[in-house]
């Protein structure tokens, strides 16, 4: 089976790629290079001790998109590329919706020339805007704050119009809480460029002191120690997750929707104080006023995933802080 994986070279895409390889099947990448590394072909290899077949190209790019399916008979599409950014995408819409959403049109046209009709989508977990409760399950309303969680939204809603016009078309939906995280090898993970907007990433260069100390915004929510709560979900669970969404398109039709967390909640400063005591280093932090769009708790209930897909996160936390610090300390 060969499955093409768009951005595959980015965080959650490459640990995907090994996951795929190591389970057997043929893997395509398209990716711009725009968020990523060319070395991470080469990562990718060392680990596996496996090829995949790369196009550095952009997935807007019909005629590029042309050449990956004439060239390789594409079974399945695992489609993660776009701009992921939430402050970002409010300062550029425009870019944005352009991205996203002309890259997954360009893609699915293809796709459907091809006749290959089966697709796995990163969407994430931003579609269930401010949850009325929790644990938040697939059948929740669905708002968005923020122009990259209207781009996943979208998304969502275009592949669902794909489906009803078609129903030859497999579809998984994967809503993903907060991927942390990295392989266990040191050779992948997650090291954005500039200063990191997201709370794991943060803590790291605080760790290594590249940063002097974390703002923590906020600890007057509704939460036991008055700081955000988030489902975060180490990245290789989460890049299983996408073999069993595999497994299941490739065997079913329909379109189905999944959160892919572990269930559990944790705070701000649980995250700060386990990853001290697990890596053994300070980070230090300060109390800051709320970050404007954030919400207090938001944690998955997986049961859908575990009943309809036979998976569940089996990583916790202790994990999760050491394998992204392991990760930082191997790239220096
Ligand atoms: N936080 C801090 N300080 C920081 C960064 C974050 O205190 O420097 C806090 C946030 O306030 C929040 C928690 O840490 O309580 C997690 O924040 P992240 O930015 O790491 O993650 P978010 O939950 O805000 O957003 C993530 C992804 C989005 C996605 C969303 C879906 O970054 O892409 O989850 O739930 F849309």
């Amino acid at each position: 089976m060969k499955i093409l994986v768009t951005g595959g070279l980015g965080f959650i895409g490459s640990h995907t790629c090994v996951e795929l390889l190591e389970e057997g099947y043929e893997v395509v990448v398209i990716d711009n290079l725009s968020n990523s590394k060319i070395d991470v072909v080469d990562k990718i290899k060392e680990i596996t001790k496996k090829e995949i077949k790369f196009y550095k190209e952009d997935v807007c790019n019909k005629e590029g998109l042309e050449k990956i399916f004439t060239e390789n008979k594409i079974d399945a599409v695992i489609h993660f590329a776009g701009y992921k950014a939430v402050g970002e995408s409010v300062e550029k819409p425009i870019m944005y919706y352009e991205n996203n959403l002309m890259s997954t049109l360009e893609l699915c046209k293809v796709m459907k020339e091809h006749n290959c009709k089966k697709i796995v989508f990163s969407s994430s977990a931003t579609v269930y805007g401010s949850p009325k409760s929790l644990p938040i399950k697939e059948d929740f309303p669905l708002s968005t704050t923020n122009p990259y969680g209207t781009t996943k939204l979208m998304i969502e809603r275009i592949l669902e119009d794909i489906y009803i016009s078609d129903k030859d078309f497999s579809i998984a939906v994967l809503r993903y809480f907060n991927p942390i995280g990295a392989h266990k090898s040191g050779l992948l993970g997650e090291n954005p460029k500039g200063i990191p907007n997201n709370l794991m990433p943060y803590i790291v260069r605080v760790a290594t002191k590249e940063l002097e100390c974390l703002s923590v915004f906020g600890d007057d929510y509704d939460t036991p120690d008055g700081t955000g709560v988030r489902d975060y979900i180490h990245v290789v669970d989460l890049a299983k997750g996408h073999i069993k969404a595999i497994e299941k398109i490739l065997n079913d039709k329909g379109i189905n929707y999944y959160n892919l967390g572990t269930g559990n909640g944790y705070s701000v400063l649980d995250l700060v104080k386990t990853f001290e005591r697990v890596n053994n280093v300070k980070v230090n932090y300060k109390i800051v006023a709320r970050r404007p769009g954030d919400i207090a708790a938001c944690y998955a209930d997986p049961t859908k995933a575990k009943e309809e897909l036979g998976w569940t996160a089996k990583l916790g936390i202790e994990e999760m802080c050491k394998d992204s610090y392991n990760y930082i300390l191997k790239q220096k």
